[in-house]
């Protein structure tokens, strides 16, 4: 098998900024509820134009420059998110068109705030074994546009934005081990219940608000500051490191409190976590590739670093990765 890197980045996120204190003339809510349970102090939000395979087709656009890569080399795009343009078509397809990546399959994969991570789990298999050579990975979501203004429980956490990885194959370091999972136990925890085969659309569920997203922030809370901790350790196990050796925790971006916890885990000081949350909300799939390209733009990846990835989100489901730079 061929050993599989990332050799560059992108990210985009849309022009607006909207801060706590324009959901205080919606919710009852307020700025320093916000801040202090949370951590965010503003986010992205999308224009009503822009949709995933927008940001998608700028994040990765700018991950192929990066990575020096002209888009017809691509072999496969695969677009991770929870708020895809439309259920037909993939919103891969259309945002490897509008890249102008004409060579490459695309395929959408959807395990919500993990979709990153299990995208380059997949992504890497492909290079590995030798199938393609330039896989483009994408986490992006407009969740926005799935957000209940009424509901102060689910509004004030999410934003909007795009980030992407070139995998190719390398002679040194890059992926050195993965962990998956899923439990639909927990299925229900955080949903958007109308519009599928379960709850098609009709004019009940929409004047019930059933297309918005619903979470039970209490059990994912405590899911989460579980999950975090038992799926790094288990990919610091397989992939030979201790804690010590970790030079940066890239984590889902959900809640300072649960990065807290995760970082007192690993034994880590917050100077090794990449952080955009207060800046960007919880962005589900995009948090992630977005929190890496700001720290590698940042120069504050060296050659031969030690990243540890971890994320953690509907399904439920979690996944991690040890990358060394
Ligand atoms: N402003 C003011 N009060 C609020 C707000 C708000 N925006 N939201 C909730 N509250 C209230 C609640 O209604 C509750 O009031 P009550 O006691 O009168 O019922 C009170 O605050 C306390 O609520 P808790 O749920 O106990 O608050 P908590 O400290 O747990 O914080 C939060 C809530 C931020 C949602 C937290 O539970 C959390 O971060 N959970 C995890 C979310 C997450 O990780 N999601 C990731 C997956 S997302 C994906 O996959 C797409």
């Amino acid at each position: 098998l061929k050993k599989v890197g990332i050799w560059g980045t992108g990210a985009y996120l849309p022009e607006r900024i909207m801060t706590n204190k324009e959901f205080e003339s919606m919710v009852d809510t307020s700025d320093e509820w916000i801040v202090t349970r949370t951590g965010i102090r503003e986010r992205r939000v999308a224009a009503p134009e822009e949709a995933v395979s927008d940001l998608s087709a700028i994040a990765g656009a700018r991950a192929l420059e990066a990575a020096g890569l002209a888009p017809e080399e691509v072999d496969l795009v695969i677009v991770g998110s929870c708020t895809f343009d439309t259920y037909l078509p993939a919103s891969a397809c259309l945002a490897a068109w509008k890249m102008g990546a004409r060579r490459a399959a695309a395929f959408d994969l959807e395990t919500a705030c993990t979709s990153f991570i299990y995208g380059c789990a997949v992504g890497a298999q492909f290079i590995a074994t030798g199938m393609y050579r330039h896989v483009l990975v994408i986490g992006a979501e407009v969740l926005s546009k799935f957000l209940d203004y009424r509901d102060r429980n689910t509004c004030v956490l999410f934003g909007d934005g795009a980030g992407a990885a070139l995998l190719g194959p390398v002679e040194e370091g890059g992926f050195k081990a993965f962990d998956l999972g899923a439990d639909g136990s927990g299925g229900g925890l955080i949903t958007v219940p109308a519009g599928g085969s379960r709850m098609p659309a009709s004019a009940a569920t929409l004047e019930e608000r059933q297309h918005y997203v619903k979470m039970n922030g209490k059990e994912v809370y405590k899911f989460a500051v579980r999950v975090i901790g038992d799926a790094s350790q288990r990919v610091l196990d397989r992939a030979g490191w201790r804690q010590e050796e970790i030079d940066m925790l890239i984590p889902h971006q959900a809640n300072l409190r649960i990065i807290d916890s995760a970082a007192k885990k690993l034994g880590l000081s917050m100077e090794k976590v990449a952080l955009n949350l207060d800046r960007c909300g919880n962005m589900s799939a995009a948090s992630i590739p977005v929190a890496l390209d700001e720290v590698v733009r940042a120069g504050k990846v060296k050659r031969g670093d030690r990243l540890l990835m971890v994320g953690f989100g509907s399904g439920l489901t979690w996944g991690s990765m040890a990358v060394e730079w």
